[in-house]
């Protein structure tokens, strides 16, 4: 039985429906907040609760007391896989003690929950791209430095790093991190820029290009995600032995990218081609926060589960644009 936090979130909701379709009892935990819209949260929710397999608390991660009764009411959980957050590096300018709370607060939190757990077989938890922060050197491999976070959001997924680092260590706790890149798909988040930007353009509003359209980004269709989780799921780190694990401690981290970065102009032209309209570009300079290019080495993914992204961003906008001209039609 796996506890899924986030389950109502993009990649929790296609996580989970993953793990349903392959017969596992999941346990979903969602606060369900409004940092965007909560009717898609709710939209979701309802598709994972036609599943008698599927159990779902509308709890804060935050709250230590809810989720030790969540463990104990439930007490066949023998995975977790921890995928709650604040997202959103924008965000984390205006509002930084949601991520205090949900990302530092909430990821202790579901550390002392696996602390606690008997039969715990693997904490896997979402990390993101965001960590390499300033790096130059491309693509980013988990053997890089990262200490230099642009941004409160980066920062706090780094420090979820370093706080399962140390309770693996203490508590021989198998983990896993996963660094997202720039994960789009059907279901997905209103506030990244292509569900954004493909809103704006099909309401022929302008969007704001940031940094003069140079930038790029390493884009995961949302199924190769959820296929890299499901992996690394099934492969716990054994004993902190392989050349993987860090520093002697059964905890793993692995970039989940599409090892391909793909250039910000030629991402709209997509969203532009999938919705036959032109968009009003407003050119702007970078935003606070944000990163130039995100490019993910996945050779570590590939070695340890067969990891190996197959859609591309060609296939994957249309596909994209087609889900949200359907859901919001
Ligand atoms: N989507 C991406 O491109 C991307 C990239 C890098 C990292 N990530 C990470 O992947 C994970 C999932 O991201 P997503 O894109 O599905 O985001 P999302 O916002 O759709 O999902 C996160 C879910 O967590 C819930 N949540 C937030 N705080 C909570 C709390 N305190 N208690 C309980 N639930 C809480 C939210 O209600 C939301 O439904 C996050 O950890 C995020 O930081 C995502």
């Amino acid at each position: 039985m796996i506890l899924l936090t986030g389950a109502a979130g993009f990649i929790g909701f296609h996580t989970a429906q993953a793990l349903l379709a392959r017969g596992e009892r999941v346990v979903g935990v969602d606060v369900m907040n409004d940092y965007y819209d909560p009717a898609l949260k709710e939209a979701r929710l309802t598709i994972l609760q036609e599943n008698q397999h599927f159990n779902f608390y509308k709890t804060d991660i935050a709250d230590p007391d809810a989720i030790q009764s969540i463990m104990k009411a439930h007490p066949a959980i023998d995975r977790i896989v921890h995928l709650a957050a604040q997202a959103g590096v924008r965000y984390s300018l205006e509002s930084p003690y949601a991520y205090g709370r949900s990302n530092l607060d909430g990821h202790l939190v579901m550390l002392e929950a696996a602390r606690h757990c008997k039969g715990l077989t693997h904490f896997v938890y979402a990390s993101s791209s965001s960590v390499y922060g300033g790096n130059m050197k491309q693509p980013f491999s988990t053997d890089d430095p990262v200490e230099r976070p642009v941004s409160l959001y980066a920062a706090t997924k780094r420090a979820g790093e370093l706080l399962t680092q140390s309770y693996s260590h203490l508590y021989g706790i198998p983990a896993t991190g996963l660094r997202f890149f720039t994960v789009y798909g059907p279901w997905g988040r209103p506030d990244m820029a292509y569900f954004s930007f493909t809103r704006a353009i099909s309401e022929d509003r302008p969007i704001d290009v940031f940094n003069h359209g140079n930038m790029k980004r390493d884009f995961t269709w949302i199924d190769d995600c959820v296929a890299g989780v499901l992996g690394a799921l099934d492969h716990p780190p054994a004993d902190g032995e392989d050349a993987y694990c860090l520093h002697g401690t059964p905890h793993r981290l692995f970039n989940l990218g599409n090892n391909r970065p793909e250039k910000l102009l030629d991402f709209i032209e997509l969203i532009e081609k999938a919705l036959g309209k032109t968009a009003e570009k407003i050119m702007a300079p970078m935003a606070p926060g944000d990163v130039v290019e995100t490019y993910a080495d996945i050779d570590a993914a590939h070695a340890v589960f067969g990891y190996d992204p197959q859609t591309p961003l060609n296939e994957g906008i249309p596909r994209f644009v087609a889900w949200y001209n359907g859901f919001y039609a």
